[in-house]
């Protein structure tokens, strides 16, 4: 079995915090190990030392950073997660926005979930979206889900899932939106066409500048991956990405406020928003 040295996974770690803003400490040296492993393993190296050189100076295109990548991100989701703060974007943020556009006579609406795994937060969105907004069939509607994992991002373009990731989705929309063969559940047409699926890594800052106009962005259980620097970073990009009037939905444990002067931190009801004034 291969051994990761501590220099090894030091200069793995650096690379990989550079390049998708993800810290690794080194309690996590087995859990990287394991991952480099199948990576040697599919490029035929023995030696770690190999495979280091590959990633840290032999990597143009970022192909083996997009490989490794795959298989180190934690991809855990499921629909209707963190129910009570989407109540919150149903109940209050959604209808404020939307009728702030309708006096501005626009009809245009863009969602983007930042760090979509599989895509479940998305459609999720598409849902309640729906729901409050009967009328967003007459509207440019649109939610881009992004994410770094090609695995995952397959999996959301399917818009298939497993009754567990719906598991908490309320019995009259289960009904209304999916159609269930066995234990599979597909997103019907009208909904699943409400979600763009896209390849983007929050630390590319290139790319990052390109996402612009949204009403809303949710980047929920992603920037717990990241340090103080590269979330920073991250939120920093969220803000010019959104348009005045919209909000930031972080997940529970995270908080940018420390981070970020630049969003009003507002509550609504029992949750934290960071909206663009
Ligand atoms: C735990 S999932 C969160 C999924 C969903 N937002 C939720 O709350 O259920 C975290 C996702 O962030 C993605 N991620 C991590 N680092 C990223 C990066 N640098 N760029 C884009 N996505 C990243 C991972 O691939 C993973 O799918």
């Amino acid at each position: 079995m291969m051994e990761l040295s501590a220099e090894h996974f030091n200069q793995l770690s650096r690379q990989i915090y550079l390049r998708l803003g993800l810290q690794f400490e080194e309690k996590k040296t087995y859990f990287l190990q394991k991952r480099v492993e199948k990576r040697m393993a599919a490029l035929g190296y023995d030696d770690p030392q190999e495979y280091v050189f590959h990633l840290c100076y032999a990597d143009p295109e970022a192909k083996e950073m997009q490989a490794l990548a795959n298989l180190i991100t934690t991809n855990e989701t499921y629909m209707f997660r963190e129910y009570e703060q989407l109540e919150a974007f149903a109940n209050c943020c959604l209808p404020e926005v939307l009728s702030a556009k309708q006096s501005r006579g626009e009809q245009r609406l863009r969602i983007w979930s930042a760090g979509c795994s599989s895509g479940e937060e998305a459609y999720t969105l598409a849902i309640i979206l729906q729901e409050v907004f009967p009328q967003s069939q007459y509207w440019d509607c649109e939610i881009v889900a992004t994410d770094i994992d090609q695995n995952m991002l397959a999996q959301a373009a399917t818009g298939r899932y497993w009754w567990r990731s719906v598991r908490d989705v309320p019995a009259e929309y289960l009904e209304k939106y999916f159609i269930q063969e066995g234990e599979t559940y597909t997103l019907r047409p009208k909904t699943a066409s409400l979600v763009r699926v896209e390849h983007l890594n929050l630390h590319d800052r290139m790319a990052m500048r390109a996402m612009r106009n949204f009403d809303f962005i949710f980047c929920r259980n992603v920037l717990i991956y990241f340090d103080d620097q590269s979330r920073k970073t991250a939120v920093d990009q969220f803000y010019n990405s959104l348009n005045r009037g919209g909000y930031v939905f972080l997940g529970h444990s995270e908080s940018v406020g420390r981070i970020s002067s630049a969003f009003k931190l507002k509550r609504v009801d029992t949750h934290l928003v960071y909206a663009k004034e």
